[in-house]
């Protein structure tokens, strides 16, 4: 959507007040832009931004409101006598509803997964964005309560298309997508068209889920996955994981793309997951609890079924599949690691490193699934004899694994009761 033509003065949002039950309150400065201003009459002395912000919301609303963050900041060429120039949305959270949102022209109440579309202010194109963006993050992270809510609404829609007797979820990540085209009677939902589902922002990862029959057995394959380096809090990466164990899934196969870390590794081996490390400083179970969900402070102490690994390590044998095993350790990324942090990962007693996988199989573990973890190794990192790591090499090889990976799967989906 292109901006302007301006008004003069343009009308401008500069606060998005998010209230409970879906609403927000789109604060329109009647002075030009808070950003665009400075370092005029409208930010008052000694005053920050943010501040200023907070101020104009609570005199326009009449509303206690908190700044949560900033939303985004615009570069606002069209509007800057110097030829360049910044306008800052601000995300505020208030209690109740604005009492001066009658009589007040500056203010508007919407549903926030509606931008009406007679909106005449100039800045449509970043309220569009906002509301994209809301679509697929909340500011104001969801109460357990709202996450059951959600899950409910996605099983509703799965529920006349999924065969009820489908048990086994499997997870591909990077480069291993492909895997699904082996489904057969296969249908899909793209993740779009789910209902409070994030949004794959990588390219690797198409963002789809697919069911049908693998080996014989019923699967419901999540085809693209998400990543703490997205953006993605850790409960928005567990929210699919809480979709499949309320489905009724009991066995989840997890693939991704790793880093090796043992320098008898080649790039293009397959790793079963024999355990994990979290190196994330994350975790999807901070915060309120529900009862439903499993156990509080669930144990990790197998958090890959014990049965499930001897059964692939046979399939793997009767295949001639060779198969490493080892720890997984899970990091944030994106920056992949330097020799130091390669050397740091290695005496804590990993073999591979991804930037996935961790916040599922917590999420899973929770819900007692029964989990089987598998990797591609896509480099290997020996941090005496550093080598730059390319996304497209990560791709390319972890595509290379992909037929291996699939006859192991296959194998293994074969032989589960
Ligand atoms: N480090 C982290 N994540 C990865 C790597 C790596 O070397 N390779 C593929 N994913």
């Amino acid at each position: 959507m292109t901006a302007g033509p301006y008004k003069n003065p343009a009308p401008t949002v500069d606060v998005i007040i998010e209230l409970p039950g879906d609403k927000i309150v789109l604060v329109q400065r009647k002075n030009p832009p808070l950003g665009w201003a400075l370092p005029g009459g409208f930010v008052e002395y000694g005053e920050s931004l943010e501040e200023a912000a907070v101020r104009e919301a609570r005199e326009e609303t009449s509303l206690e409101v908190t700044l949560i963050r900033q939303h985004k900041t615009y570069s606002r060429p069209d509007r800057d006598p110097r030829g360049h120039t910044i306008s800052t949305v601000f995300v505020a959270e208030a209690q109740g509803l604005p009492k001066a949102a009658d009589d007040a022209q500056e203010i508007g109440i919407f549903d926030r997964l509606s931008l009406p579309s007679p909106l005449a202010f100039d800045h449509q194109e970043i309220l569009q964005d906002y509301f994209n963006h809301l679509t697929v993050r909340t500011v104001r992270p969801p109460s357990p309560q709202d996450n059951e809510e959600r899950i409910g609404q996605v099983l509703k829609l799965l529920k006349n298309r999924i065969p009820a007797d489908t048990q086994i979820g499997i997870i591909l990540g990077t480069g291993l997508g492909g895997i699904a085209d082996r489904l057969q009677d296969s249908s899909s939902l793209s993740y779009q068209d789910l209902p409070f589902f994030p949004q794959s922002t990588v390219a690797s990862h198409p963002g789809k889920l697919i069911w049908g029959t693998l080996a014989g057995k019923k699967v419901l394959v999540l085809q693209g996955r998400f990543h703490l380096y997205e953006g993605y809090t850790p409960e928005e990466i567990g929210f699919p994981i809480r979709v499949l164990a309320a489905w009724g899934i009991k066995f989840l196969i997890i693939a991704n793309a790793a880093g090796g870390l043992d320098p008898n590794f080649l790039p293009g081996d397959l790793l079963m997951i024999t355990d994990q490390i979290n190196s994330t400083g994350e975790n999807p179970l901070i915060g309120p609890h529900l009862e439903t969900w499993g156990p509080r402070f669930p144990d990790m102490s197998r958090v890959y079924d014990p049965h499930l690994r001897v059964l692939a390590e046979k399939t793997a044998r009767d295949q001639k599949i060779p198969l490493r095993r080892g720890v997984y350790v899970g990091v944030k990324g994106p920056c992949l690691e330097t020799p130091a942090e390669t050397r740091f990962l290695i005496s804590m007693g990993a073999q591979a490193v991804g930037m996935s996988t961790i916040m599922e199989t917590i999420v899973a573990v929770q819900s007692g699934m029964a989990l089987l973890g598998f990797c591609a190794i896509t480099n290997v990192n020996r941090p005496d004899h550093p080598e730059p790591v390319s996304l497209e090499s990560v791709i390319q090889t972890a595509q290379s694994a992909e037929t291996k990976l699939s006859a192991l799967l296959e194998g293994v989906l074969a032989k589960l009761e």
